[in-house]
């Protein structure tokens, strides 16, 4: 009886979790990273738009007034190493690995992203205040894996 009990709690679980994506899913229109882009990470300095002198922060805003910031992710850090954005603007970052898997993380925003080699990930983010914050890297990428930041000033 009691194994009954547990079982149906464990399904009831499942459920709510089941529930949970559905509604998300639907009713706030949050979705995995199925918005897939690629790009061919093997020749990376071939690719017009992640050319080493297209990185960084673009000096046209897009149409809607968002500024847009190519990086590229390498063991072991983001190029280029520091940017400058401006504070409560929408900032469009565009992401591509040069070389394995490597994550995108600035902490207590909601800047995080794998960034997959061959893929484009792209994030939006408004950062409120102005300060200095750290970009790091979040998925294990190899020896250099925990000194591989950057740093992102907000002004
Ligand atoms: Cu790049 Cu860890």
């Amino acid at each position: 009886e009691l194994e009954r009990k547990w079982l149906f709690v464990s399904l009831a679980m499942i459920g709510m979790f089941v529930g949970a994506i559905v509604v998300t899913a639907i009713g706030k229109g949050i979705h995995p990273p199925s918005h897939v882009e690629t790009i061919d990470s093997a020749s990376l300095h071939l690719s017009q738009e992640f050319a080493e002198d297209k990185l960084g922060v673009q000096p046209e805003p897009l149409a809607d007034g968002s500024l847009q910031v190519r990086l590229v992710a390498g063991r072991y850090g983001f190029y280029p190493r520091e940017i400058e954005v401006p504070a409560g603007r929408r900032i469009v970052f565009r992401m591509a690995s040069m070389d394995v898997l490597h994550g995108a993380h600035i902490p207590m925003t909601n800047m995080s992203t794998m960034i997959v080699p061959g893929y484009v990930s792209e994030v939006v983010s408004v950062f409120p205040k102005p300060g200095e914050y750290p970009m790091l890297c979040n998925e294990y990428c190899g020896l250099g894996h925990d000194h591989m930041w950057s740093k992102v000033t907000v002004v």
